[in-house]
């Protein structure tokens, strides 16, 4: 039997990271690539058996470089993203819109689609988006557009790209370097507010993220679907 080869764009950190090591453990060969080259040695550490590669995203040259380089694989899983965007709706830079954009829902859209000459027919995608894209709340108009433009492509793909399957997962808030925007105090306490509002009574963990794309993946039942994995959140209104 052939190993079955998954590749984590963004799988140097937090949820992409969580994935890693779960797939590993599941039995997968697993690449993850990101930009930092620290945080890729950290990462190869943290999850032994992952390969890590270095690749900006944003670098259409250097992505297909990066496909062409490793060949045929199974699985690609989207993780990549960007914390530009957010803030009220009235002050809101379009700057800021636009580098959520372009450092999250371009540099998805188009890693897919340097993968395809390489990805298998059996394989799948999985995007990231975020539960942003639909839950209605102040402060998130910037990220709500550019998470619901990746989910928006998620069936038209489906179909498009078929036998392949596509999905996505929606995260809601998950304890990572994603909010490092904030300061720690800060942060804490965003998420014990999140957590107060949220019906599990918790902010989301990496490895939470990571159960919900190991399922999309294992699946081959599940296509044009988006998971939203939030604990709750978008039930609290
Ligand atoms: N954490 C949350 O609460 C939350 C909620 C909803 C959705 N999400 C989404 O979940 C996804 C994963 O985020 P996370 O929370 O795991 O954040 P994270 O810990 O900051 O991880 C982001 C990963 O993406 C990599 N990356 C960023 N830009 C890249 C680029 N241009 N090329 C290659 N790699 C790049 C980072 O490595 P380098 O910086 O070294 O490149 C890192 O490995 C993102 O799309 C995020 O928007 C997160």
């Amino acid at each position: 039997m052939t190993e079955t080869h998954s590749i984590i764009i963004g799988g140097s950190s937090g949820i992409g990271l969580a994935a890693a090591r779960s797939l590993t453990a599941a039995g997968h060969r697993v690449t993850v690539a990101g930009r930092d080259l620290d945080r890729l040695k950290a990462a190869e550490a943290a999850a032994l058996g992952v390969t890590a590669r270095q690749l900006d995203a944003c670098d259409p040259v250097a992505t297909r470089a990066f496909f062409a380089a490793a060949g045929a694989f199974d699985h690609l899983v989207l993780a990549l993203g960007s914390s530009s965007g957010m803030g009220p709706f009235a002050s809101l830079e379009p700057a800021a819109v636009k580098r959520q954009f372009e450092e999250k829902v371009f540099p998805q859209l188009f890693v897919a689609q340097a993968a395809l000459p390489h990805l298998a027919e059996t394989g799948s995608i999985t995007f990231i988006s975020a539960v942003s894209s639909r839950a209605h709340m102040p402060g998130t108009a910037g990220l709500a557009a550019a998470n619901a433009a990746i989910e928006a492509v998620v069936p038209v793909l489906a179909v498009e790209l078929a036998p392949r399957r596509v999905n996505c997962v929606a995260p809601g808030v998950v304890d990572t370097a994603w909010w490092d925007f904030l300061s720690a105090d800060q942060k804490g306490a965003a998420f014990v507010d999140f957590a107060g509002k949220t019906p599990v009574k918790r902010v989301g963990r990496p490895d939470d993220i990571a159960a919900a794309i190991g399922f999309l993946i294992a699946d081959s039942f599940m296509t044009g679907h988006c998971l939203v994995c939030d604990g709750g959140l978008l039930l609290a209104g």
